[in-house]
């Protein structure tokens, strides 16, 4: 059995408005996991994803990361859980690839020798060294993407959480990015991502939670509940409906 490394117990979120946004949701990862958080529009994906790093909070139910209550350990939280937020590439503010992907580290105050290395391996590991005088605006989408995954990896979180990361990518973008989320899988990251279409990455997932209207609908392999996504509103892939069942997207 592989060690916990996130355990959610009987989470409930309610907006400032009453509306009820996540249900009593009890589950726990663990490390190493690939995990697809699926479910349409608005079923809760990404209040769930923004309780694993305490940018929101339970008003009730609790989660703990590597054995640490969330809402009582933030910095130790949000250095364990990296976040890589849905569009996360408008959000660009470094001159170059190498400023925006040495920025959180900055914050931190980390000696400059330390960012310098840092920096530089994460950029050859994603291949963007090649890139690092570059102005982000003039990267492709894919490699901005990377550059925002960049900006999370420097700072070694051992959860990486994805919000939508294929959203608004062409083909040659969707294959960066899948390459280098199936890469940190493999190099023991435990990956998870919320996604209202599957397809891309189903077949790489461990496991995928459904989840609509708040609640934790299905929890399980994929190969096993590939056949019940669309009653979620969540597409099923393509070579499921040819009877061919989970297919790598990436050849
Ligand atoms: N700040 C907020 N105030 C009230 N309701 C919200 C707020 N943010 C999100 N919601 C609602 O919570 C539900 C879940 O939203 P969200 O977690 O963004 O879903 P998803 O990421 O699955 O599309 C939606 O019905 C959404 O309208
Ligand atoms: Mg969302």
């Amino acid at each position: 059995m592989q060690k916990l490394i996130i355990d959610i117990n009987a989470l409930c979120h309610t907006f400032s408005d009453g509306y009820l946004g996540i249900k009593n949701v009890s589950l726990s990862i663990s490390k190493g996991e690939f995990v697809i958080l699926a479910g349409k529009n608005g079923s809760g994906k990404t209040t769930f994803l923004r309780h694993l790093n305490g940018l929101l909070l339970p008003d009730s139910g609790v989660i703990f990361v590597n054995g640490h209550d969330v809402s009582k350990h933030l910095i130790q939280t949000r250095k364990t859980v990296g976040m890589v937020f849905q569009d996360a590439d408008t959000q660009i503010v470094g001159d170059t690839v190498f400023d925006e992907a040495a920025f959180g580290l900055e914050n931190l105050k980390v000696k400059r020798s330390k960012i310098n290395e840092k920096v530089t391996q994460v950029l050859e590991d994603l291949n963007l060294f090649h890139l690092k005088n570059r102005s982000p605006s003039t990267l492709s989408g894919g490699e901005k993407r990377k550059l925002a995954i960049a900006g999370i990896l420097v700072m070694n979180p051992e959860v990486i959480v994805f919000d939508e990361p294929f959203s608004n990518l062409d083909y040659p973008g969707t294959i960066q990015v899948l390459s280098t989320i199936i890469n940190l899988n493999r190099s023991g990251h435990t990956i998870i991502i919320a996604t209202h279409d599957v397809e891309t990455i189903i077949s790489e997932a461990t496991r995928i939670i459904i989840m609509e209207e708040g609640l934790v609908k299905e929890d399980g392999k994929p190969d096993s509940l590939i056949k019940y996504l669309e009653s979620y509103g969540i597409k099923e892939p393509c070579s499921s409906k040819l009877g061919l069942g989970l297919q790598p997207w990436l050849t």
